[in-house]
């Protein structure tokens, strides 16, 4: 099954709107519109329209964002809408990062409201999975994937899953400089697409992305990306500067 990578820059709390301009002009000419990765890049959200003023006419490059709330508007103070990112353009969002879950407390019943809200509104979410060091030395990560999976995604529609794109990010890779090995990362991979395919079937198991993030740097990408159920990356701290961000999305090109 041929799927295209997509590549995601995930900022975390990095980058002033002016500094996300500055970055994007650098990068749209690195990458120099290649069609043979899909990008996305998820500045913070007061960055989101400055950025999307410069990629509206980007053949390669996507905007997302970093969360949402699931309702549609009210009282909640300091949260931001599907809506309100939709007008602004946003292609993804980001749901279920690790550092969501662990800092701010969200479960799997949350992050589900979330892909739900986005699905009906159209909006493809980055949804994010993995466990933690004691959860792998517990020997329990095919027990804490499947509950995120089955819980996060529950009662989601097949049609609107093909857009959905899975990122297995191990909690203990993420900022450490630890990448995990290549046959780590596939063998995550692997048990995540066999949990999809028992819940949504043959033809989304065989479509759906499934990015590997955690410490992915220009010089790790390629053989990640060379396994067969990886389909991509989820970039954190090599995606602040756009030559490092630029190499990763050349690299994922030419891996096969
Ligand atoms: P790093 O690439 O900095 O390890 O971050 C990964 C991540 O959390 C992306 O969402």
């Amino acid at each position: 099954m041929n799927r295209k990578p997509i590549i995601a820059a995930n900022w975390k709390m990095n980058k002033t709107a002016t500094e996300a301009v500055q970055f994007i002009e650098k990068f749209e000419n690195l990458v120099g519109g290649s069609s043979l990765v899909d990008i996305a890049i998820a500045p913070a959200f007061i960055a989101l329209s400055a950025s999307k003023e410069l990629l509206v006419n980007s053949s390669t490059t996507a905007l997302a964002a970093q969360n949402c709330h699931f309702e549609e508007s009210g009282a909640f103070t300091g949260e931001i809408s599907i809506g309100m990112l939709k007008d602004i353009g946003v292609d993804y969002v980001i749901i279920g990062h690790s550092e969501r879950r662990a800092i701010f407390g969200e479960n799997d019943a949350l992050i589900n409201a979330k892909a739900k809200s986005l699905h009906a509104a159209g909006v493809n979410p980055i949804f994010c999975i993995g466990e933690t060091l004691e959860e792998r030395d517990g020997g329990e990560i095919e027990s804490v994937l499947r509950r995120q999976l089955e819980d996060g995604l529950k009662d989601l529609d097949s049609v609107n899953m093909i857009q959905t794109v899975i990122a297995y990010e191990p909690v203990w890779a993420i900022g450490t400089g630890r990448t995990a090995t290549p046959e780590q990362a596939q063998e995550a991979h692997a048990f995540t697409r066999s949990v999809i395919r028992e819940i949504f079937g043959d033809s989304v198991a065989d479509q759906i992305r499934i990015q590997y993030g955690g410490s992915v740097k220009p010089d790790n990408t390629k053989e990640l990306m060379g396994q067969e159920d990886v389909d991509g990356a989820l970039v954190g701290g090599a995606s602040l500067d756009p030559e490092s961000f630029a190499d990763i999305c050349k690299n994922a090109a030419i891996s096969d």
